[in-house]
């Protein structure tokens, strides 16, 4: 029998007013599997995620959560089926402390103790010193871990991250993506990376899409871009030397 597919993508479009951010866009992820999506600006990444998480309904197309569609579903719905999140544009809340931020998503995804969990989560996401400290004073990196801490709250069995690597020193890069790849082995995470950091993301992917116009004009090993013309024409420019 095959192996059941964690998301199935099928056909999915979207068009804000006359602008087609998506245009029939099919793949799937595999149980665990880490996929990155990448492409010029406005070519639809973030709709994507946004239409995996529930955020935007699409026009047409399907998408199945392990085997069953999701289409109609919400996204706090959705979260508590196993699709977590993270924003391009950190949703943390400000005048809450680091430890009442992953109270939060916990309280909602039902009973427990939710103080113990939370600070089991922070502890991962190496944030567990900051704990009581106000979440608006953290730096952009801490933010990003915050998100990750938040996302990580209802056991997902996919994280969709937009971004963020974005805005990182070099060092917090290799922090998040060291955090990324521990999280990945010690749950089995699926992971959907949406990046620009395409050197950073060519360490923790074999597989990538890539988005032009709201169209997928190339799916496979990061190795094989370059040798899309029309890859190097829409995204890479005739400058890229390789992962
Ligand atoms: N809520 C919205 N209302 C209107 N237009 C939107 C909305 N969201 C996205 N768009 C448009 O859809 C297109 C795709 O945008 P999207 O944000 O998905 O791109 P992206 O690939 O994430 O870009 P970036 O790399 O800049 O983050 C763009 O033309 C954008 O202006
Ligand atoms: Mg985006």
């Amino acid at each position: 029998m095959e192996e059941m597919s964690l998301l199935v993508v099928e056909e999915v479009s979207k068009s804000f007013g006359g602008n087609r951010a998506l245009d029939g866009v099919s793949f799937t992820l595999g149980e665990g599997e880490i996929l990155g999506i990448v492409g010029p600006n406005g070519s639809g990444k973030t709709t994507l995620l946004n239409i995996l998480s529930g955020i935007v309904r699409q026009d047409s197309g399907t998408v199945l959560f392990m085997g069953r569609p999701i289409d109609g579903l919400r996204p706090h719905l959705r979260a508590k089926m196993g699709i977590g999140r993270t924003f391009q544009i950190t949703r943390i809340f400000s005048n809450l402390t680091v430890l009442e931020n992953v109270m939060i998503p916990l309280h909602y995804g039902g009973p427990g103790s939710d103080r113990d969990r939370a600070e089991e989560i922070l502890s991962m996401v190496g944030l567990i010193e900051m704990k009581d400290r106000r979440a608006g004073g953290l730096s952009l990196a801490q933010r990003k871990r915050l998100e990750l801490a938040r996302a990580l709250a209802l056991q997902p069995k996919v994280l969709l991250l937009d971004e963020v690597f974005a805005g990182l020193n070099p060092v917090s890069i290799r922090e998040i993506l060291d955090l990324l790849k521990t999280l990945h082995s010690e749950t089995g995470v699926a992971i959907i990376l949406v990046e620009h950091v395409l050197k950073a993301l060519f360490q923790i992917t074999r597989r990538v899409i890539v988005l032009s116009e709201g169209r997928i004009i190339y799916e496979g090993p990061p190795e094989g871009m370059a040798e899309s013309r029309e890859v190097v024409k829409a995204y890479l420019g005739e400058r890229y030397e390789g992962p």
